[in-house]
This record gives structure tokens, C-alpha cells and sequence, in this order.
């Protein structure tokens, strides 16, 4: 196949290229490339040919909480959004904690055939915080990291054993940062609105206290260690600190932390809910700058949908999370490049690159050589955010009506068609 015509975007820069893909890769890249009779050709002019995106923070809800999302259609909201990888995390039912939930997925996932899914294994058994999982049997299966993503491992001695249990697998933990005991119940973020609306709050320092945990065992233990959605100002400068002094920290943030504060809730919009909390303007600045200055390494969706029965309840009783995938790659468009100036090479790294180096995943760039996972946009399309037209099952999201800039047209994995957007 060749695609004709698109500007295309390289780590150093954005060139328009025709790009031809043989037997899944990317076979030649060139200003021009002629097809010969019998070739497929994708006439890619005025569309932006990005790297397939990468999320690293997924919640498939598959096994268990199939109402909510299956393998099937969260993979079809991954394609639609633009990703070809993702990575699923392990708060299922059963618990991604062994060798058989893992192959599951995987094995699900290779069914359905849309894009790659990377299961994240459990760091204790059952999520329960008390013993270590089978590390050992989940990476031989395919787990790429570890995670208690939905809470922390409270207890500090076995946090560290898992720190080190992981890096003889060869597998990093991904930490949810949040003390338990200063969550305490809490449903939104300690400011403003947490007053105006009388909802229960929490501190940053829920959050900090747990990121600065992490750090010091990466430090002390001389690991690498991986923050997941840092909603922060004060968490991202520890993390700066940290990095600056040579600890192997990575962190990760999500769009909801660049687009919204917590004035998202004041009409007790259950959609809005979310863990960590939406923060107040001096975060959202700040995850912007994170992002700027490397300080935040990726951006990743959170993508955590919920059946309505879960979310169109009253405000404390509604589950956590935001439905993101199909949202994720336009409003971090809008907002950094449109907004902040950021470049394309930088959103692509962002969302590609950079992920699948936290993870030592294949992919990431448009190359030579490289498997043939792209997406093309149209950076110029505007359109207004519809859950109803969401293909993931959950349709929890606070941009309902937004208007976004940059619309996914083509996701492409291993040189098929995986998306195409449906002509209206
Ligand atoms: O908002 C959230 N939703 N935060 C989490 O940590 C878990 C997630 C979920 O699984 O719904
Ligand atoms: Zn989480
Ligand atoms: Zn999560």
C-alpha cells in the first residue's frame, strides 16, 4: 500500500512524504513515491500522518465488568481515537494477578484483531495490598509492567519488595500515588469548590505524599519507578527534583488534567469525577509546563468507562473515571498545540514515542523497518464532542458538547486499516 501525499510527522520534524508499506512495515518513506498498477493507494493529501498512538493507561473492564466495556469495544474505541497500542490495567474481575488472566487478554485482544493491547499485571494478589503476585508467571505471559492502579500499596516494606521483585522481571511499577488515610472518602479535590459544593475533599498532599514515597524507593533502591496521572502542581516539582538529581522516575499525565479544574464539578457533574481529582487553575498550568519541560514524559487517557447505572447517580455514590480514549488525541491538540505553542514532533512523543520507550514497546515512529501502526488527522476538522456517538461503551465524559480541533480520520496497525472514519 502506499500513502500518498501526507504531511508527515518525524521526531526531528514534519515533512510531507509518501510513505509505502510491504508485509506490515514500513517499507519506503520518500517526497515522492510512484505506485506501480497493482498497489492500494491512499490518497493522504491534507491529512497529518502521525506514529500509532500509544496509551499506556487503559481500563478494558474485561474479564468482569463487561457492562461497563469489552476487549471488543474498547479496542474500537482505541482505533477510532487513533491508538495502536495500549495497555490494559489489571483492576478487572478477576484481578489481572497471573499467567491466566494475562493470556486471556491477549488472547481476547488478538481475536478482535483492532490494535495491540499490553496487559499490566497486579502488584499484590487480588489488588489486596498483603503479598506479592505471580510477577514472574504475568511476565512470562506477556504483562509489560506492574500496577495497583485504583489505589496505592499503602504498606512501604512491601512497596519496595515489589520494586525489586519487578526489576529482576525486567518490569517497572506504575504507581497510582494516593494515601488512603488522607483520601478518607474524599470525592473531589480541597479547594474552592469543595466548599462551594460542600462535597468531601482531599489535599494534594494525598497525592504528593505517595508520589514522594515512590521517589525515595526508586532513590534508595536504585530502580526505575513510573508516577501515573499526576494532577499536581507540587507533585510535578518533586518529580523535576527528583529527575534533576538523577532518579529513574518517568511520570505520566492525562487531558483531563490540561483541560479542567475542579469548577468542572460545581454542578455536581458526576462526569467530572475522577481520580485524582480535577485541581484547581495553578495545577492545570502547571501539568501544561510539566509536560513543556519534559518533567511529564507521556500523556495517557485514563480511558475508564462506566456503565450510566455507575455514574448517573448522585455525585458521592457515582464511580471515578472518564471515559477518554476517543477524546484524548484532540483535546491534547487543541490544547497543546492550538493553546501552548507545543510542536508536532513534541505531541507525538508525547503520545507515541515516549510511551513505548517507558515500556520498552516496538513502535513509536514512522521509520523504515519500523511495523507499519500510523494514524493520519485532519488537524484543520473541527467537531463537538458527542458521547451518544462514542463506540466505547461508556459514555462518561465531562466534554460533552466541546468543541475540539483535529479529528482522526485512519488508524492503521501492522499496515491494515483498522479505522476509517465513517462518511457522514
Ligand atoms: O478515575 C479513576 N478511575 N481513577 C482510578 O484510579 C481508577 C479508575 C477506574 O478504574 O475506574
Ligand atoms: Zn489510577
Ligand atoms: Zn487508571
Amino acid at each position: 500500500m502506499l500513502i500518498r501525499g501526507a504531511d508527515v510527522v518525524f521526531s526531528d520534524g514534519v515533512r510531507k512524504s509518501d510513505i509505502r508499506i510491504e508485509g506490515g512495515l514500513f517499507t519506503q518513506i520518500a517526497p515522492t513515491l510512484d505506485p506501480p498498477e497493482n498497489e492500494e493507494v491512499l490518497e493522504a493529501a491534507g491529512l497529518t500522518a502521525f506514529p500509532g498512538l500509544i496509551d499506556m493507561h487503559v481500563h478494558l473492564r474485561d474479564p468482569g465488568f463487561e457492562k461497563k466495556e469489552t476487549i471488543e469495544t474498547g479496542t474500537m474505541s482505541a482505533v477510532k481515537g487513533g491508538f495502536t497500542q495500549i495497555c490494559c490495567m489489571p483492576n478487572t474481575r478477576p484481578v489481572i494477578d497471573n499467567k491466566v488472566v494475562v493470556t486471556y487478554v491477549k488472547a481476547r485482544a488478538r481475536e478482535v484483531g483492532l490494535c495491540k493491547v499490553h496487559p499490566i499485571g497486579a502488584i499484590t494478589e487480588g489488588q489486596k495490598g498483603e503479598a506479592l503476585a505471580a510477577i514472574g508467571g504475568m511476565k512470562a505471559a506477556g504483562a509489560v509492567a506492574l500496577s495497583e492502579d485504583g489505589k496505592s500499596v499503602q504498606n512501604s516494606a512491601l512497596m519496595a519488595k515489589a520494586m525489586l521483585y519487578a526489576s529482576d522481571f525486567g518490569l517497572k511499577c506504575l504507581c497510582h500515588c494516593e494515601d488512603a488515610s488522607l483520601v478518607d472518602g474524599a470525592v473531589v479535590h480541597e479547594g474552592d469548590y469543595s466548599t462551594l459544593t460542600g462535597l468531601k475533599g482531599s489535599l494534594r498532599a494525598a497525592e504528593d505524599i505517595m508520589i514522594a514515597r515512590e521517589l525515595c524507593l526508586a532513590e534508595s533502591l536504585e530502580l526505575p519507578v513510573h508516577i501515573c496521572h499526576v494532577s499536581t502542581y507540587s507533585g510535578i516539582q518533586l518529580i523535576r527534583e527528583a529527575k534533576a538529581r538523577g532518579v529513574k522516575v518517568t511520570a505520566e499525565t492525562c487531558p483531563h488534567y490540561f483541560t479542567l479544574t475542579d469548577a468542572a464539578i460545581r454542578d455536581f457533574d458526576p462526569n467530572a469525577k475522577v481520580n485524582p481529582p480535577l485541581r484547581a487553575e495553578r495545577d492545570r498550568v502547571a501539568v501544561i509546563a510539566g509536560l513543556k519541560d519534559g518533567t511529564l514524559d507521556c500523556i495517557a487517557s485514563d480511558h475508564a468507562p462506566h456503565h450510566a447505572d455507575d455514574k448517573n447517580v448522585e455525585f458521592n455514590d457515582a464511580a471515578f473515571g472518564i471515559s477518554g480514549l476517543e477524546t484524548s488525541f484532540a483535546l491534547s491538540y487543541t490544547v497543546l498545540v492550538c493553546e501552548n505553542g507545543f510542536s508536532l514532533p513534541k505531541l507525538s512523543a508525547l503520545m507515541s514515542a515516549n510511551p513505548a520507550g517507558i515500556l520498552s514497546l516496538t513502535g513509536g515512529e514512522i521509520a523504515v523497518g519500523a511495523p507499519a501502526d500510523l494514524m493520519l488527522a485532519d488537524l484543520n476538522e473541527s467537531w463537538r464532542v458527542d458521547p451518544a456517538a462514542f463506540v466505547s461503551k461508556g459514555k462518561n465524559t465531562p466534554f460533552a458538547g466541546k468543541k475540539l480541533q483535529g479529528r482522526v480520520k485512519y488508524t492503521l496497525s501492522d499496515g491494515e486499516i483498522k479505522y476509517r472514519e465513517a462518511r457522514a
